[in-house]
């Protein structure tokens, strides 16, 4: 048994040797490659290949955690987490250390099977953190890590009271995604390396804590709350929040948490989640997390929403009060299939997470409120390619428009674009059509069955299509021609073209705008937010004040509560120093967080000489309010134009 494991893993590493070469030569990768690495899976224990993750210290098939039990002490006077992590963990023969990653943590002790270890903590890489290496043996089964975080870690924000909505309570919230896990927990911070957990988090006796877990529905006396993952999930899951939180349920099986000033807001907009999670599983299969609940976090939030399983982290920029923004809901709820139940094996192939999880997005809003909806949702994802393609290749990073990415010795944050989203979605939308939906339907279903808590990667995943789809369907190959999409820079030129009449309407009232009918003429009666973004995006870039008046009198772009085409409307004042409607810009930058509304708006302020002094002014006001991962954002386009 010894040396047939051995010899298993002496095939093994050459294969993540060839893999790695292919990966530096993607026309030549080959399918014998997937394929030798999917026989060895099904004739021993590893579950799936595994790919080399180059973000990460672990050599998971030497020896990775399978289990994680935390004891974590919330401290907000010092805005510190105290803990001790004990992993389960699997040593392979002959291997005498285990490798973990970390960033910004003081490791107070490391214990192996109760025995102290004589850990080593290497200097920092600045895109990996430090690596934690521990001594063990083949029979090592527990290794027990006392740490602490700091004030640089980055995966946590730390509210004060006023930046809530109750604006009495503090309010904690971590972002672990992509590389964020380990600022806070030691740990294989790989998005290849599953592991199950247990957790005890203990917070100031007014508030709660909720985890990506069975979570609490109430507050308790103690301010000790214990949670359980039974799935086995990879680092970028963990998640905790922290404050003066209240839970709603919705259906059965759903349910909202926010602070009491928010709940029942939140409960009215989200009241739509039970529909779209049945919808979710008429597509493509049972939901495999038990709940689906939703938490409503402070607006500094730096994204719209993040996937933490069995709890949805969410911006309140989605509370527009009409329930027209909860596509987020279906796309963060699509992730518990694409993403966190079939995980991408490395941030190179972050597109089989986000262009699955909008193609399935997509489905869910067709279901739940129709075919226009969709179509209109789709169009708004190929503006967004559009202009992605174009800004990133006029920036010179044209070779970051492919689909799988090269994010060798950089950080994984810089394959975060609309590539990944849109173009990914185009490459299976176009699939749906060359095949058609149902056969196409069929093959995702048996796709997340057969992948169900495993990981795949691109070259995987094209073998496996190829296998299970596009073999059945002649022609259907060179009709979509996947390998284009995917190793090849811009949008191929059989992209689908998606007809809707609402967003030609749009168009047309835009062009007749422009042709001199006053903005009082036009006809948006029954227009959807969508439809307003198109008519905002069809419009000139430079805009007089006069004009700006004109349309802000009749529409009310400035008031509006849909917090999308206010975004819109405000990198239209920032473009054009329309300062009437300063006030609000200013009010919207300084009080939310969420990176995709900063960036455009800061983009076009930082563009302009005239207005770089405001934008910095602007910025030093609401640093306080951001994540480290905005302001990271807001510093590089600062300091890109300081270079210049
Ligand atoms: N998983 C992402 C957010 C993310 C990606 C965080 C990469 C860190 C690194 C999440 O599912 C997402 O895509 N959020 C979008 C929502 C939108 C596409 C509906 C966002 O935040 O805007
Ligand atoms: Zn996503």
């Amino acid at each position: 048994m010894q040396h047939f494991s051995l010899q298993l893993k002496t095939i093994f590493s050459s294969l993540v040797l060839f893999s790695l070469f292919t990966a530096c030569n993607p026309e030549k990768k080959s399918i014998e490659t997937t394929d030798s690495i999917t026989e060895i899976d099904s004739t021993n224990q590893m579950t799936t290949s595994t790919p080399t993750d180059i973000h990460t210290f672990a050599m998971p098939e030497d020896a990775k955690i399978t289990h994680l039990d935390l004891k974590l002490n919330v401290d907000f006077e010092n805005k510190m987490l105290s803990g001790i992590a004990t992993y389960d963990v699997e040593i392979q023969n002959n291997i005498d250390k285990i490798y973990l990653d970390t960033r910004s943590l003081t490791i107070e002790n490391v214990e192996v099977d109760g025995q102290k270890a004589n850990f080593e903590l290497a200097t920092e890489d600045k895109n990996l953190g430090q690596k934690l290496t521990i001594p063990v043996t083949d029979e090592s089964k527990k290794v027990t890590i006392t740490y602490k975080t700091s004030s640089d870690a980055e995966a946590l924000q730390w509210l004060s009271p006023s930046q809530t909505a109750g604006k009495k309570s503090p309010f904690l919230f971590t972002q672990s995604q992509a590389i964020l896990a380990r600022t806070w927990v030691p740990t294989q911070d790989s998005p290849g390396i599953r592991f199950t957990y247990t957790a005890e988090v203990t917070v100031p006796k007014d508030l709660m804590a909720v985890m990506s877990a069975e979570n609490p529905q109430q507050k308790n006396d103690s301010g000790i709350y214990s949670f359980k993952m039974e799935q086995p999930i990879p680092a970028y899951l963990l998640a905790l929040a922290v404050g003066d939180l209240r839970f709603q349920p919705i259906g059965e099986r759903t349910g909202v948490y926010a602070e009491p000033s928010v709940i029942s807001k939140a409960a009215y907009e989200f009241e739509e989640m039970d529909k779209m999670l049945e919808a979710a599983e008429t597509l493509y299969g049972k939901y495999a997390w038990g709940r689906y609940d939703l938490i409503v976090l402070p607006p500094s939030f730096p994204f719209g929403g993040m996937e933490n399983p069995r709890l949805t982290f969410a911006t309140p920029t989605i509370l527009a009060g009409d329930r027209s923004l909860t596509s987020l809901v279906a796309h963060e709820l699509a992730h518990s299939w694409s993403g966190n139940l079939v995980t991408n094996a490395t941030w190179n192939d972050f597109w089989l997470n986000e262009g699955f999880t909008v193609y399935f997005e997509n489905r869910i809003m067709e279901e739940v409120y129709g075919k226009d909806y969709a179509e209109m949702l789709a169009l708004i994802s190929y503006q967004d390619l559009k202009s992605e393609v174009a800004a990133m290749t006029s920036a010179g990073s044209a070779e970051d428009t492919k689909l799988k990415l090269d994010l060798t010795d950089r950080n994984p944050d810089d394959g975060v674009t609309s590539i990944a989203y849109d173009k990914g979605f185009y490459l299976l939308k176009l699939i749906e059509n060359t095949v058609g939906r149902e056969k196409f339907d069929t093959f995702l279903n048996k796709y997340f069955t057969e992948y169900a808590f495993k990981t795949t990667n691109t070259e995987d995943f094209l073998t496996y299509l190829d296998k299970n789809l596009l073999s059945q369907v002649e022609g259907s190959m060179e009709t979509i021609n996947p390998k284009k999409w995917i190793y090849e820079t811009g949008i191929p030129a059989n992209i689908p073209k998606i007809e809707s009449e609402r967003y030609d309407k749009s168009i047309a009232a835009a062009q007749s705008w422009k042709d001199g009918t006053p903005a009082a003429q036009l006809d948006t009666k029954d227009w959807t937010y969508q439809q307003w973004l198109f008519f905002l995006r069809a419009l000139p870039n430079q805009l007089s004040s006069q004009q700006m008046d004109e349309l802000d009198k009749k529409f009310k772009f400035s008031e509006t509560g849909n917090n999308e085409v206010l975004g819109e409307w405000l990198v239209k004042v920032a473009h054009n120093q329309y300062e009437k409607s300063y006030p609000q810009l200013r009010k919207f930058l300084v009080n939310v967080g969420r990176r995709k509304f900063l960036s455009p708006i800061y983009s076009e302020l930082i563009a302009n000489e005239k207005t770089i002094p405001l934008a910095k002014e602007i910025y030093e006001e609401a640093k306080p309010n951001y994540h480290f991962v905005a302001s990271s954002s807001i510093e590089k386009m600062l300091a890109k134009k300081e270079d210049k």
